[in-house]
């Protein structure tokens, strides 16, 4: 029986399988060869990426598909071993052996490619997490406080040195607090909806920081002494520098015994921190339905100390804002007895005194948010 194939008839085929797998290996020696450098030099040749790790991936990848080309349904192997059932008995071991030897040697060199392959990967990734504790660090830019923000501040830390408690309340108020508990009646041109916004329930953004202390009042009674800084809302602004929405701080100290010297007295302790010692204060006779007497405060102007110039407008004095006895209707408005407690109160806004303090030409760049502006406050 000398039928089928013999051992030279699969040769010229084997020869092939050989080949093909010779000029892969060759193609890739690096992967075969231990030492690091080559390996990195020859990925960096042929997979031109973004970093050496995205070119071992792309070396892994490129591996899967010479692993099926090799040794899959359709590789010169397989064809190969189909042929083996053609071969004559008496050489199939033979044969059988031959390509056994050359299907495990292929399988072995791709194994050995993919490991290596798959170890430097996990070499690159651990060294791209872990942190180098000697590389500069990047700088985070904070921010900082608003230049009102840091006046309020300034403000509050005199007050509260005097003794004073700061107190914030709402924003939307009722009229009770907004206007009669200030003993501004009805029909008061305060109330007009030219100068007060409304919210369309009726409620109104408070127009001074006033309602803060009826509130307080209410709460805590008499005697009191307390600050309360925080936004207000008009309309009544012809003048364009006049913001709609300004901050304010509206002082307030009711005890028994207490008079207009204490109100001068206070007022004048408060411009010798903020502005110097020699600072002085002026008092001209003022209307506002909720103190009687009232008076408008002013004090010499720390640029020129009186003399006149640019910033206090050539007049000497600047203005500090509103002041007086507190009317005895507001203490009963708020459930303190005005015969025995009387009180003086005060109110003037923040972002002026802050643009006179920096000298600046404008106070609306105090809310245009400009970073260039902001920045020089830092
Ligand atoms: C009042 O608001 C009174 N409630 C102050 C007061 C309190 C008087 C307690 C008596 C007793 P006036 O409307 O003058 O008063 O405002 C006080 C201060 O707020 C002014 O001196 C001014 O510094 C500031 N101010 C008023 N309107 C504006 C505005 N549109 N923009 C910026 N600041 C303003």
């Amino acid at each position: 029986m000398t039928d089928g194939l013999k051992p030279e008839d699969l040769e010229p085929d084997a020869k092939l399988v050989e080949k093909e797998f010779f000029e892969w290996q060759k193609r890739f020696p690096a992967v075969f060869n231990p030492d690091r450098e080559k390996l990195v030099d020859s990925l960096k040749a042929q997979w031109e990426r973004a970093s050496l790790l995205h070119s071992a991936e792309a070396a892994l990848s490129d591996l899967k598909i010479e692993h099926n080309r090799l040794l899959g349904k359709k590789s010169a192997l397989s064809g190969l071993k189909k042929k083996i059932g053609f071969v004559n008995p008496t050489y199939k071991s033979v044969v059988g052996q031959r390509v056994q030897t050359l299907e495990r040697n292929i399988k072995a060199a791709i194994i050995l490619a993919e490991d290596r392959l798959k170890h430097f990967i996990a070499e690159l990734s651990t060294e791209r997490e872990s942190i180098d504790v000697t590389m500069p660090g990047r700088r985070p830019r904070p921010g900082h406080l608003h230049p009102i923000t840091l006046m309020r501040e300034r403000i509050e830390d005199i007050f509260v040195s005097l003794g004073y408690a700061v107190e914030d309340d709402r924003e939307i108020e009722t009229d009770f607090y907004n206007f009669d508990a200030l003993n501004i009646p009805e029909g008061h041109p305060a109330r007009d909806p030219q100068d007060t916004f409304y919210t369309t329930d009726g409620f109104a953004l408070r127009s001074q920081t006033s309602t803060v202390q009826i509130h307080a009042m209410q709460r805590r009674g008499a005697p009191i002494r307390m600050i309360a800084p925080g936004r207000v809302f008009r309309r009544d602004t012809p003048d364009p520098t006049h913001n709609p929405m300004f901050f304010q701080v509206e002082g307030l100290c009711v005890d028994r015994g207490i008079t207009m010297a204490h109100l001068k007295g206070t007022l004048a302790e408060f411009v010798h921190r903020l502005f110097g010692p020699e600072t002085r204060t002026r008092f001209r006779p003022s209307y506002f339905p909720f103190t009687e007497p009232s008076a408008e405060v002013d004090y010499s102007c720390f640029n020129c100390g009186g003399k006149g110039c640019r910033i206090c407008k050539g007049s000497g004095w600047i203005e500090l804002g509103g002041s007086g006895m507190v009317h005895p209707n507001v203490l009963r408005a708020a459930n303190v007895n005005p015969e025995e407690f009387t009180g003086f109160a005060f109110g003037l806004g923040i972002d002026r005194t802050c643009a006179r303090i920096y000298q600046l030409d404008d106070i609306r760049l105090l809310f245009e948010n400009d970073v260039r502006f902001l920045e020089q406050f830092r």
